[in-house]
C-alpha cells in the first residue's frame, strides 16, 4: 500500500494551508479517509507563486514521495515535487472555513458539506451500512426485490402518501358525479409513491421463501421531528415459514451484524463521530450525555435486547414515577394507548438501559394484515426500540389465514379492488409467514451518533424543504 520507493500522484482538496518562509504545508483529503494527507512543500524548490490560490476548498494535484513522517498526527507525508491547481475556491466567497461550522449551517450548504469531515465520514459510514445490509441477507440465502415505487394501493395507512399524477391541476377532468376523473390519468386510476415495499415483498416470499426489499419510500407526514424524513430507505426482509419469534430474531441478529460490521469496517470515522459528539455535548450535564459512541455499538452488541409484551410495557409505564409525576406529555391510563417515542424511550433508556422488543400490540393500532392472536385483541407485531431512536424496526407476523384477512380488511374498510391480490396468495398456497421494516436513516443515526436525521441522509427531504 505504502510505497515509499516511487513516485506518487494525489488528488484532492485542500482542506488547510499553512507555513513559514521555506516550507508550506496542505493539508489534502480526497474523500477516502478521515485522515487528511499532509503535503510538504519545499520553497526553496517550489515557488510560493505557484500556490498562490490553494485556498481552504481548491482542487489540486500533487506529484512527489511518500515519506514516513517526522511530525505528529500522521504517520506518511508527501515531499511534493510538482504540484498543479485544478479548480480554484476564492475564500471569500466559499463558504466552509477551516473552524468549526454548526450543523445547521452546515444543512444549508448541502451541496458543499460532503468536503467536511463529519458528513464526508456520515457518508462512508452510509456506504458500508448499505454494503453490510446486501451482505448479510446475501450471506444467508435471501434474494433482493426490487419493489415498485409507484403504487394504486395505500394499504398500509402507514402515512398521507404523495400524489403521483400526470394530470394538469389547473383543469381537472371531472366524471358524471363532478370528481376528479382518475380514467383520464396516467394509470387510469389514482397512484401514489409507495409508503413500504412489505406488501410485495410479501408476495415473493410466498416463493423465494426469504427476500428483502431495501428502497425509497414515502411520508408526506407532516412531523418536523429529528426522526422524520418525508423521503427515506428502508430495509424490508419477508421470510416464509417464520413466526414471530424468528422475526425477533433475524431483527436482532441484522441490528448486531451491522453494528459489527460498521466497528470492523470504519473505526477511523466511529472514532472521529465519537470525538465529535464528545464535544458537541461538552457543556451537557454528565447525567443528560449520551453514552460515548463506541462503548455504546459495543454495548448493544454484547447484551441481548429485551422482549416484553405490549401489556407489561403498560403496566410498568403506568406505574412508574414518571407517569406518576406527570413528566410524559401524553399520560399513560389506560390500556390501548399508542406509544409515543417518550414511552419508548422510557422504557429502554430509563427503565431497562438496553434495547427493547415490544410483541402484541393491541390491534386498533396496528396494521390490518398482522397476524391476529387468540385473544382476540392484540396482533403479533413487533417494534425493536433504541436508546436515543425510540422505534427503529416496526414488524411482524402475518396473517395468512383467508377468512380472518379478509374479516379484519373490511372491519378496516381496506378497498378490495386495489388489494385483490394481496388476499388471493392467502388462497392459494398459504403459510405462516413474517418480515419487518428497518429505517435505514434511524439505524444511520444510532451508528454515527448523529442527533438530527437530516444529517444522515445526502439531501434530506422534509416538510417545506426539497432544495439540491
Ligand atoms: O413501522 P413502519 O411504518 O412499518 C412498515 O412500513 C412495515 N410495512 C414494515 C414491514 O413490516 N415490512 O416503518 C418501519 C420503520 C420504522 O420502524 C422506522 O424506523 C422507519 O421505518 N420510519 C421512518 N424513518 C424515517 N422517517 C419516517 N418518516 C419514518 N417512518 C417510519
Ligand atoms: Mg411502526
Amino acid at each position: 500500500m505504502q510505497d515509499f520507493e516511487q513516485e506518487i500522484n494525489v488528488k484532492g482538496w485542500v482542506r488547510t494551508k499553512r507555513g513559514s518562509k521555506n516550507v508550506a504545508f496542505i493539508a489534502l483529503n480526497d474523500g477516502s479517509t478521515i485522515k487528511n494527507l499532509q503535503l510538504v512543500v519545499d520553497l526553496e524548490k517550489i515557488a510560493e507563486s505557484e500556490l498562490a490560490f490553494m485556498h481552504t476548498g481548491a482542487s489540486i494535484s500533487a506529484t512527489g514521495l511518500l515519506i514516513p513522517s517526522a511530525g505528529s498526527g500522521q504517520s506518511v507525508e508527501l515531499t511534493v515535487h510538482s504540484i498543479e491547481l485544478l479548480g480554484a475556491a476564492d475564500p471569500d466567497e466559499f463558504p466552509l472555513q477551516p473552524k468549526k461550522h454548526s450543523l445547521e449551517f452546515l444543512r444549508e450548504k448541502a451541496h458543499l458539506r460532503f468536503r467536511t469531515s463529519t458528513f464526508s465520514a456520515v457518508a462512508r459510514l452510509r456506504h458500508a451500512m448499505i454494503f453490510g445490509v446486501h451482505k448479510f441477507f446475501n450471506d444467508r440465502g435471501f434474494y433482493n426485490i426490487h419493489s415498485p415505487i409507484i403504487t394504486a394501493s395505500d394499504a398500509e395507512g402507514a402515512g398521507e402518501m404523495f400524489q403521483v399524477t400526470t394530470l394538469h391541476l389547473d383543469n381537472l377532468p371531472k366524471n358524471e358525479e363532478g370528481k376528479i376523473d382518475y380514467k383520464q390519468d396516467f394509470f387510469g386510476k389514482s397512484s401514489n409513491l409507495t409508503v413500504s415495499g412489505q406488501l410485495e415483498a410479501e408476495l415473493a416470499a410466498l416463493a423465494l421463501s426469504k427476500v428483502y426489499t431495501f428502497g425509497p419510500t414515502f411520508r408526506a407526514e407532516n412531523s418536523n421531528t429529528s426522526r422524520h424524513l418525508a423521503e427515506f430507505w428502508m430495509i424490508e426482509p419477508e421470510v416464509a415459514f417464520n413466526d414471530i419469534t424468528d422475526d425477533m430474531d433475524l431483527a436482532e441478529d441484522m441490528l448486531k451484524y451491522l453494528i459489527q460490521y460498521a466497528l470492523e469496517n470504519c473505526a477511523d470515522d466511529l472514532e472521529f463521530l465519537s470525538k465529535r459528539l464528545e464535544e458537541e455535548e461538552k457543556n451537557k450535564k454528565a447525567d443528560e450525555k449520551s453514552m460515548e459512541l463506541i462503548s455504546k455499538l459495543k454495548f448493544v452488541l454484547e447484551n441481548p435486547f429485551e422482549r416484553i409484551t405490549y401489556t407489561e410495557a403498560i403496566d410498568i409505564l403506568k406505574n412508574s414515577n414518571h407517569n406518576k409525576k406527570g413528566k410524559f406529555s401524553y399520560p399513560i391510563e389506560v390500556w390501548g394507548a399508542d406509544l409515543q417515542s417518550e414511552h419508548e424511550r422510557y422504557l429502554v433508556e430509563k427503565h431497562f438501559k438496553r434495547p427493547v422488543i415490544l410483541t402484541d400490540y393491541p390491534k386498533e393500532i396496528k396494521a390490518f394484515y398482522m397476524k391476529q392472536n387468540e385473544d382476540g385483541r392484540t396482533v403479533r407485531a413487533m417494534d425493536v426500540l433504541f436508546p436515543g431512536i425510540g422505534e427503529i424496526i416496526g414488524g411482524s407476523q402475518r396473517e395468512e389465514v383467508y377468512e380472518k384477512l379478509l374479516n379484519r380488511m373490511n372491519e378496516m374498510h381496506i378497498p378490495m379492488e386495489s388489494m385483490w391480490w394481496y388476499l388471493e396468495t392467502r388462497k392459494f398456497g398459504t403459510v405462516p409467514h413474517a418480515g419487518f421494516g428497518l429505517g435505514f436513516e434511524r439505524l444511520m443515526l444510532f451508528v454515527t451518533g448523529m442527533g438530527n436525521i437530516r444529517d444522515v441522509i445526502p439531501f434530506p427531504r422534509t416538510p417545506l424543504n426539497c432544495e439540491f
